[in-house]
């Protein structure tokens, strides 16, 4: 078995809270098991570039309560071919990496198992994504502290829906999984929820909105997701639905990035620990090309093709939970 001396870690993708959590908990581990440790940074950007710093127990000092990455991040197109991938395996070469931990969402993993293949080197995948949408766990790191950040700006909406008795669409992130707003949506009380998993229907919302006004609500929150399957995007949904249902004024706030900044959740910060530590621990054992994930609340490891392949489902019962609770 590879003795591992040396292990380059490095986040990628779309930032999301707990991100320097996990890093710090990686490095400080590496550090207790005498194990050398290299930030990589802009994820395999930095690889292709040799952007590296070689980090101690105290360049995360002050470092878990902070959103965003210290390591910065990025979507990298130059990974995806042949040409960047060797010159990001000559970097590794070079400052005698002997395995990575790559911190990040599916892209992530994926460009990873590729990785691994061309040039076998010990890879490890920690989820960090807020969408949590990998399969192979039940929570991403990050996750936690969007669903918090949607709630909390959805009652702030909700105050100002209710004194103008109007109804807001509110549109959250997530392209292909409703997880976030399934969960905020019932945890923000909203009227429907609409995600990429099951399409409701344009006239469905309607009949439902309209029977909630007919009910006596004087104002209304219905929570969209960037990828819901109406086919239509949330400012098309809320002009469908004005023009047939006068009785109320509408609005339309897009969330967007706010959902990815911010300190992290303690949920998130744990999780990021827990995860850092086991990748760590993995690693040195002999583990690799998979994914740390958290099941039943135990460490588990995924292999990466399956986490990149299988689907992480949406509880199906909370879209019943909402529609009872939505009467
Ligand atoms: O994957 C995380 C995510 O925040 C998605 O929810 C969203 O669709 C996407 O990233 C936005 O990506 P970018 O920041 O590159 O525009």
């Amino acid at each position: 078995m590879l003795v591992i001396k040396k292990i380059g870690v490095l986040t990628s993708g779309g930032d999301a809270p707990g991100m320097n959590a996990a890093v710090r908990s990686v490095v400080r581990s590496c550090v207790y098991n005498k194990v050398e440790i290299v930030g990589v940074l802009f994820g395999y950007q930095g690889l292709i570039d040799g952007k590296m710093r070689v980090m101690n127990a105290r360049s995360v000092n002050n470092i878990i309560n902070k959103g965003g990455t210290i390591l910065k991040t990025a979507r990298c197109e130059e990974f995806r071919t042949e040409k960047g991938r060797k010159k990001a395996h000559d970097n590794i070469k070079k400052n005698n990496l002997d395995a990575l931990i790559v911190i990040g969402g599916d892209g992530t993993f994926t460009a990873a198992m590729i990785f691994q293949k061309e040039f076998s080197i010990p890879i490890l995948g920690i989820p960090g994504t807020i969408d949590n949408d990998i399969y192979g766990t039940q929570y991403t790191i990050g996750y936690d502290t969007a669903l918090n950040t949607v709630i909390n700006a959805i009652d702030k909406i909700r105050d100002t829906a209710i004194s103008h008795n109007r109804l807001f669409f509110v549109e959250v992130m997530g392209r292909d999984a409703g997880h976030i707003a399934l969960n905020a949506g019932i945890g923000a009380g909203a009227e429907e929820i609409l995600v990429p998993e099951a399409n409701m229907g344009l006239e469905r919302l309607l009949d439902s909105l309209k029977r909630s006004e007919k009910s006596g609500k004087s104002s209304s929150i219905v929570v969209v997701a960037e990828g819901d399957k109406t086919g239509k995007n949330v400012f098309e949904i809320a002009s469908y639905i004005e023009k047939n249902l006068p009785e109320y004024e509408v609005r339309v706030s897009v969330m967007g990035h706010m959902q990815r900044g911010g300190s992290p959740s303690c949920f998130d910060r744990v999780l990021a620990s827990r995860m850092g530590v086991y990748a760590v621990e993995k690693l040195l054992s002999g583990e690799s090309n998979s994914m740390i994930g958290i099941i039943n609340n135990e460490m588990t490891l995924c292999p990466l093709d399956k986490a990149i392949k299988g689907k992480s489902e949406i509880n199906k019962n909370l879209i019943r939970v909402s529609d009872i609770l939505s009467i």
